[in-house]
């Protein structure tokens, strides 16, 4: 085995993260994700450590930890805040967030604070268009937020004030969200709402309206058979259609 700078207790967290799997490889996502948690982002010593473990070449890990964004290879501040300049967000003011978080923390894309807290970057959309424009924090969710509120939350979290994602938990450092993203619990997995309501109206409109969701073995109904509220629109669709051909046949007749 290579040496490398990660002490041991770190080397037994990695080969417990392999362990979980059938095939070990399986847990090299997770294994980063603990890398970075400990190293601040992927260090060559941690991807020599990962393809030790997993008895894959360095190439290989180096392959999947430059692949995804998550996976980061200069150092990360205390928090990594990402804002949404995809479509919906840009167009709702995340693109005027951005800018002025730029001038605010003066730093660039990808870059990080002088104090060392603040890594701000853009990211693409996360899913949330219901609320944007949405910026993250350690990716955990800040809602609906404007360019005011994106320079009280920067602030705040570089003053050490306590800080809570609008959909989850308080939040913690990027060092430890990157543990729990490697599968070791904080414990405030239960912290913070599990849905919002816009994320909820399209479920209310749907019981109000009775509507199920689509047949499926563990339905009990046969698959391929019509929901009740897949009838009703088949319903609603056959009259709509024999209207059409009357007016249709209505104004030959007028016209002969
Ligand atoms: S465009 Fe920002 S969350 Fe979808």
């Amino acid at each position: 085995m290579t040496a490398t700078s990660l002490d041991a207790s770190v080397l037994d967290e990695l080969r417990e993260i392999a362990a979980r799997y059938p095939e070990p490889r399986s847990g090299l996502l997770p294994m980063l994700h603990l890398v970075q948690s400990v190293e601040g982002r992927v260090t060559p010593e941690g991807i020599q450590a990962c393809a030790d473990i997993l008895d894959m070449s360095a190439a290989e890990v180096s392959g999947v930890a430059t692949f995804y964004t998550m996976y980061k290879r200069k150092p990360v501040g205390d928090y990594l805040v990402g804002v949404c300049t995809n479509t919906l967000c840009a167009v709702m003011g995340g693109d005027a967030i951005f800018e002025r978080l730029k001038d605010h923390l003066d730093v660039g894309n990808d870059e990080t604070t002088a104090d060392g807290k603040v890594t701000l970057e853009h990211v693409e959309c996360n899913a949330a268009c219901d609320y944007a424009p949405v910026m993250m924090v350690n990716w955990e969710f800040m809602d609906n937020m404007t360019p005011a509120s994106a320079v009280q939350l920067v602030d705040d979290l570089r003053e050490g004030k306590e800080v809570t994602s609008t959909r989850g938990p308080r939040i913690c450092t990027w060092r430890e969200a990157e543990r729990v993203l490697a599968g070791f619990p904080d414990g405030r997995v239960d912290e913070g709402p599990a849905a919002g309501a816009p994320s909820l109206v399209g479920l209310g409109i749907a019981r109000e309206r009775g509507w199920t969701a689509p047949a499926t073995e563990a339905s009990g109904r046969a698959v391929g058979a019509p929901a009740e509220s897949d009838d009703r629109v088949a319903e609603q669709a056959a009259v709509e259609e024999s209207t059409t051909a009357d007016e249709t046949a209505a104004e030959k007749d007028e016209a002969k």
